[in-house]
């Protein structure tokens, strides 16, 4: 049986999503590869057990992540029936509907009829009578977006979800979206933007709004899929995501990327970090950013990307070098 360690909440840091009363910890752990049907149960579970011992109170799903679309939160149910039960009201769990998940008009982006047939399947799925945040996966520009957003208020007043965000909308949505939550009495509690030191748009803008509206950002893919890491400064290793071809592609691994990833190598490895652990504390150095979203395929990176909250602190002369890096100077 599954015990959770007494001193979890020992090391973590915890950051407010925007004005809400939900506290995130500075690293939440995603579950969009690594834990579908096609993976390793068991090695799916030491990574949850693994994130849930380090103060990792929240996960993150959505109702196509797998493969097969649908399997990790089938993997999550498993495994929350089997460890995480006890521990239900010490986790953030959250799903979202936006993608395409089933054939037809009715199966994919932004109608009330999808979002809340969605929510319906996803709890079934994991076996929860709630999750704790629902998102809209990215914005319909076919749909009004009062219908969307009418579609998360009833998730949230039927008891389905605690809380409502949003992916992906870019800031003068967001701002769109904040407002008619606002009036429907059900706030904004977070926005899930792409951020990392390769994709720098939330700058451009979006955490501007956040801040002034009181909303949290939870960012994904703060480590580029793996790019920001030591993993591909030889090579291309077999049981890697770009191996698979597919989210990430061979051909995004060319020489100008590597000669960036090799430079920013440095700079973490003269910050006493490895590079996963500086491209974490990168996003993290905002503190209009809640929470950096991870993924792993083993524990060891569980381990290795929460020991980025050792040294979160950047000096102007690191940040200026990491600029100059981006824009394609060398170190
Ligand atoms: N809202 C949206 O539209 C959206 C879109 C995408 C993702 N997300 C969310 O964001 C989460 C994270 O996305 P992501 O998995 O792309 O994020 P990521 O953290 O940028 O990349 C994760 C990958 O990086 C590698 N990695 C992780 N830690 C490492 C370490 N310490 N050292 C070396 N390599 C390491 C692993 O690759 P290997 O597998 O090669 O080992 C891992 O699978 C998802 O699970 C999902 O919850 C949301």
């Amino acid at each position: 049986m599954y015990v959770a360690d007494d001193k979890r909440y020992d090391s973590m840091q915890y950051r407010r999503s925007g004005r809400s009363g939900i506290q995130l910890p500075a690293i939440s752990l995603g579950l969009w590869h690594n834990f579908g049907g096609v993976d390793n149960f068991e090695n799916s579970r030491a990574m949850l057990r693994r994130a849930f011992d380090l103060g990792i109170t929240h996960f993150d799903l959505a109702n196509n992540y797998g493969p097969p679309y649908g399997s990790a939160e089938e993997t999550f149910g498993q495994i929350l029936k089997k460890d995480f039960l006890p521990y239900r009201d010490e986790l953030i769990i959250s799903t979202k509907a936006g993608w395409d998940m089933w054939p037809g008009p009715y199966g994919d982006l932004g109608s009330r009829k999808y979002l809340l047939a969605s929510l319906d399947q996803s709890l079934k799925r994991m076996g929860l009578e709630y999750v704790d945040i629902f998102y809209h996966h990215r914005p319909d520009p076919d749909t009004p977006m009062e219908e969307s957003m009418g579609a998360l208020d009833t998730a949230v007043r039927s008891g389905r979800a605690l809380y409502a965000g949003i992916s992906a909308y870019n800031a003068k949505q967001t701002l769109e979206a904040v407002k008619i939550l606002r009036d429907l009495g059900t706030p904004l509690l977070i926005h899930q933007p792409k951020y990392s030191m390769f994709v720098r748009d939330p700058e451009q803008g979006l955490l501007d709004v956040l801040e002034k509206e009181g909303v949290g950002s939870i960012v994904f893919t703060p480590l580029a899929q793996g790019l920001l890491s030591d993993r591909y400064l030889k090579g291309i290793p077999s049981d890697s995501r770009a191996a698979r071809d597919f989210y990430l592609k061979k051909k995004d691994i060319g020489e100008t990327t590597l000669a960036k990833v090799r430079a920013l190598n440095e700079i973490a490895g003269q910050r006493g970090q490895t590079l996963a652990e500086m491209a974490v504390a990168w996003v993290l150095r905002d503190p209009r950013v809640t929470s950096a979203l991870v993924g792993t395929s083993k524990v060891s990176q569980v381990d290795d990307n929460v020991a980025a909250l050792k040294n979160l602190k950047f000096s102007a002369d690191e940040l200026r070098k990491i600029d100059g890096v981006l824009a394609g100077k060398s170190a």
